[in-house]
Order: structure tokens, then sequence, then C-alpha cells
């Protein structure tokens, strides 16, 4: 999905303005309880006047069945309020998310370079929780005191002008200093979280490597690191708990106080006959109500700029486009493929080395069927040159042709469907190994899986697990050897059943036997397919039917075995070291 807002306020209006129903609901319930909260001075004021003061048991029981009706009012209101607000905020992140992560998902991989998928992780928790406290929350707060302060200010003023005056001039002076330490407070509340999250992630790491710590009998060292760790959390906390204690203090003493000047203020008047009780009282409650909405007022304003700097961020990632673009005029490909592919004079560089190209003026002709070795030196581009087959990074200069089309005209889908690819650490995803064969073909039936998962060499130890192909893998495919991964993968790559077959030396991490057992399943995979192997293994080189010794991103030769030993220099050191090693295993 691609967003069409042009500006972080915008996106906000897109993201609220489906919800305009549930907005009037929560503001009709926050309308009906302000002014609920602010009859509930003049009840005081006419329980005390009206009920207490003329002595009259019958006006009282009535005052006060009043006072309890605005009460129950003032509670239905707050419980509705309450829950379409929150409602409003739950809904608004829960869309936010699933707005950047639909928008995400589509960007070119090059954009999650540098761990940048980490900080988009917290943006998309973090970052929406924030947003999520201020509409399900902050916002209708401010919007409710900033009733509760207008209504009480006039009501102040019709009660006694003089006592308003002393409340105006009282309130900056009670609320600045609470503002100021109730800032302090939460900037060591920030402070104490992230020394809290610092020993959480010590551990994961600790218990993460735990054999190696044992091994290298490191637990004293950790112990003591440690420690460190969570005396600082303690040291933070206690000083925040300081903070916040006199913060209380503070709070009791000033509003406390405050309240005692005006009792004296206005009792003198009371006294004189100026005011009755009953309008003291009242004028107590709404003075109360005007500090703490201006307290509560200023609170939020501090809480509605990080959410503003949140939206923005996200608003950024909402922006980013992809690099990857399709032709607006694609063209179909003649299925079935044949899967000829022909590189033309490609380049490329990473975006991060403008001055070093990966791939360097490359030409290369593969032709339907073919299985073509791929060797080089470690950092030649071998691996580069596939992410450019399946247009990962976009090339510089030259062309690539799939069956004689220009892959930049192919619609994305159609390209990707062409190709399997299996490398060295395949990406097995949490959930069940039937799920994780199954990822390129949702559909296929568990006969076919069982039946791919044979080819694969993989249904036999599948079959042992005792949830058989129920078995739950952990991240990344915890609980399968590398060997077991790999045929999986290959299982996977056979289900999908793609034309072009890529493999990046998807047997170097093996140990012998697992090597064996993959390489059959590979020789299943590769039948009836172009194949691209880069490779590692003499046995590979051999078999394919030509071999291309790739160097600094370029096509250095072409041949077989035997012509690449006699005419190649680079060949040859490769295939002393790199395959002798191998052939001794
Ligand atoms: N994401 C990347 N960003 C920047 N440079 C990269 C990136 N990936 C690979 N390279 C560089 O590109 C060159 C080719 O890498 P690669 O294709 O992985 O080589 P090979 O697979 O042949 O070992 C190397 O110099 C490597 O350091
Ligand atoms: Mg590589």
């Amino acid at each position: 999905m691609t967003s069409n807002t042009s500006s972080p306020a915008s996106l906000a209006w897109a993201i609220v303005s489906p919800y305009r129903r549930q907005i009037i609901y929560g503001l009709l319930a926050l309308l009906v309880t302000s002014t609920a909260m602010l009859s509930i001075g003049q009840g005081i004021r006419l329980l005390i006047d009206q009920g207490i003061a003329t002595a009259s048991t019958v006006q009282l029981r009535f005052y006060v069945f009043l006072f309890i009706g605005i009460a129950v009012i003032l509670a239905a209101g707050t419980f509705t309020r309450y829950y379409w607000v929150s409602w409003l905020g739950e809904r608004v992140v829960a869309d936010l998310r699933e707005r950047v992560f639909n928008h995400l998902i589509d960007l070119h991989p090059g954009f999650f370079e540098h761990n940048r998928s980490l900080e988009i992780q917290s943006r998309i928790t973090t970052d929406t929780t924030l947003i999520q406290s201020v509409v399900g929350s902050s916002l209708s707060m401010a919007l409710r005191n900033l009733i509760m302060f207008l209504g009480g200010l006039i009501w102040l003023f019709i009660t006694n002008a003089k006592l308003t005056a002393i409340v105006l001039v009282s309130v900056p002076l009670v609320v600045t200093p609470i503002l100021l330490f109730g800032r302090r407070v939460r900037g060591l509340s920030k402070h104490s979280q992230d020394k809290v999250a610092d020993v959480g992630s010590y551990v994961g790491e600790i218990l993460g490597n735990i054999k190696t710590v044992q091994a290298y009998n490191h637990q004293e060292e950790d112990k003591a690191k440690f420690k460190t760790f969570v005396e600082t959390a303690f040291r933070v906390a206690i000083q925040r708990n300081v903070q916040r204690g006199f913060l209380i203090v503070a709070v009791i003493i000033l509003v406390l106080s405050a309240v005692g000047v005006m009792l004296w203020v206005g009792g003198v008047d009371v006294i004189n006959g100026a005011i009755s009780g009953g309008e003291l009282a009242a004028f107590v409650f709404y003075s109360v109500i005007v500090g703490s909405a201006v307290a509560s007022i200023s609170e939020v304003i501090g809480e509605l700029q990080r959410a503003a700097g949140a939206t923005q961020r996200l608003f950024e990632l909402l922006q980013s486009t992809s690099e990857i673009i399709e032709a607006p005029d694609t063209k179909p490909l003649t299925l079935p493929l044949q899967g000829a592919i022909s590189i033309q004079s490609l380049s490329f560089h990473y975006p991060s080395r403008p001055d070093e190209p990966a791939i360097d003026q490359l030409s290369l002709e593969i032709h339907p069927g073919e299985t073509l070795a791929l060797v080089g030196p470690s950092g030649a581009g071998k691996s580069t040159l596939f992410d450019l087959l399946l247009r990962f990074y976009e090339s510089n200069t030259g062309a690539i042709l799939l069956d004689g089309v220009n892959i930049k005209n192919l619609p994305l889908k159609t390209l990707r469907k062409c190709f399997a690819i299996v490398t060295q650490s395949p990406s097995l995803f949490y959930g069940t190994i039937l799920e994780n064969i199954r990822y390129g073909n949702p559909t296929a039936t568990l006969q076919q899986v069982e039946q791919v998962a044979k080819a694969a060499h993989a249904h036999d130890f599948i079959s042992e697990f005792p949830h058989g192909y129920d078995t739950r893998l952990g991240d990344g495919g915890i609980g399968l050897s590398g060997g077991q991964k790999q045929r999986i993968a290959i299982a996977r790559a056979l289900l999908a059943d793609s034309p072009i077959l890529l493999l990046d030396e998807a047997t170097s991490a093996l140990d012998a036997q697992s090597e064996f057992l993959v390489q059959q399943a590979l020789d299943t995979l590769m039948q009836g397919r172009t194949t691209l192997v880069i490779a590692h293994r003499l046995a590979t080189v051999k078999n394919a039917d030509r071999i291309a010794v790739l160097n600094k991103g370029h096509i250095e030769a072409i041949g077989s075995h035997k012509e690449l030993l006699e005419n190649n220099e680079l060949y040859r050191r490769l295939s002393s070291l790199q395959f002798k090693a191998q052939e001794e295993l």
C-alpha cells in the first residue's frame, strides 16, 4: 500500500478520519462529563446553602439526591468517554502499524541495510505506542481540562471576582514549581527505564551465548559486569524516587497552602456576610479544578510534542519509496520459460561504495537448461550477481535479458517467480516445517509437500520427529542442523517449481555427510532447470556444463575444467587451494 499523504498532518488526518463517528461519541461523552464535573461545585454550594444552612431535611435530601444524580451521570459519561477514546487510540495505532508494515515490505532490500531494521522495529512499536497514548488519552485529557479550565474560571468570576483575582495570581505560583519538578522526575524515570533495559539486554546476550561463556570460564567476569548494570539501575531508581517524593511534598504543601490562603480570605468574607459558606466551598472546588486543569494541559503539551516527533518519523518511513520501480508498461513472459539468461555489459556498485564497482562490465550468456558454475575468490561479486538477477538492486548500466526480455520490463512478481534460490544459510521462519516448505506455494497439498521432501532427502528426518511435519521451528530454524535446514530449503524450492535455479554456496557450511545428502537433493532440483551455481566443490564444478571464473566483478574466463586449468592462472590457484582442500576431506 502506498500512502497518499503529503505531510505528517495529512497523515494524522488520513489515519483518524475514518473514525469520525467514534470521535463524535467520545466528544459527546467528554462534554457530558465536563459539564457534570463543573456542576458538582454548584451541587456543593446548594447542598450547603439550601440544604444545611436552612436546616430543612427535605431540602437537604433533595440536594443530596441531586448531588448523587450528577455523580451517576459523571460515572456513566466517564465510562463512555474512556471506552471510545481509548478505542480510538488502539484503532489508530493498529492502522498505523499495518500501514507502515505494508509499505515497508515492498521496499528494495538495500533500504534495510546497516541495522536499519532494528530502528524500524522500534518505530513500529515505541513510536506508535506514543501516538496511542496521545490519541487514546492525552488529547481527550487536554480537551477535558480546557473545558474545565474555562468553565471553572467562568464560575469563579460569577461567584466572586475578588477571590478570582487571588486565584489567578496564585495558580502560576503553585503550578510552575510542580511542573518543573515533574519534568525532572519524568527525565529520571526515562533514564531509569533505559538502565533496566540495559540489564535485560545484558542477560539476553550472556544467556544466548551461554556455551561460550562457560567454555571460557567467563562467569566471574560476567557476574561482576552484570552487578554494575544492576547497581546502576538501582542507583538511578533511588534518585528518581527521592525526586518523586519531593514532588509529592511540593504538591501537598503548595496546593494546601493555596487552599488555606483562600479559606482565610474567603472565611473572612463569610464572617462579614459578603459571601455564603456554600459559595466559599464551591469556590475552593473550582479553584482546585482550574489549577489542576492548568497543570494537566502543560503536561500534555510535552507529550503532544513527542507524539508529533513520532508521527514525523513514521511519516518519513511511509514517504520512502522503493528504488526498484516496475516499468509502467510491463511485458508478459512467454510461458513456459525457456530459461535463457543474457547478461550484457552489466555494471553495479553498492550505494555505500560509489567508487568500487561490485560488478564491472560483466557479459555472460547462459543457455536454456544449462548448468553454469561460477567460481571466484571471495568478494568477486558472485552473490551480488544473483541479487541483480532477482532485481534486489538496480544495475547502474547494462542489461539482463530473460528469454530475450529485459528484466526491467517484467512485473517484479513474474521475475521472481522465475527463480528459486538456495543460499548458504537458508531462511526458515517461525512456524511448522510444513508451513516452511509450503512457503512458496501455500496451496500445495500434504502429498505434494511429502513428495518434494522425499526428493530433497528431508522426508526421513522429518518423519522421525515426534510431531513430523507439524514440528515447530524456533526463530531462524533453531532445533535443526545446518544440513537439515538446507534440505528443507531445497524442498521449498522444489515445491515452488521455478524454472531457473540459483545456488549460492548451498553446501559450503555443511559437514561431509550432510553435504552428500544435500548434494543429492540439489541434483534432483537441477534436473530440467537452468542452473547457476556458485560452487566451491570440485565435483560440482566438474559436473557443470561450463565454468565461469569471476574476478573483481567481471568474467575472466569461461570453459571446461580442463581448459581453465590450462589457460587460467586464477582458476589454477582456486582449484589447488579451494577444491584440493575439499577433495582431501
Ligand atoms: N550490502 C553491501 N554493501 C556494500 N558492499 C557490499 C555489500 N555486499 C557486498 N558488498 C561488496 O561487494 C563485493 C562483492 O561481494 P559479493 O557479491 O558478496 O562477493 P562474493 O559472493 O563473490 O564473495 C565485495 O567487495 C563486498 O564487500
Ligand atoms: Mg557470496
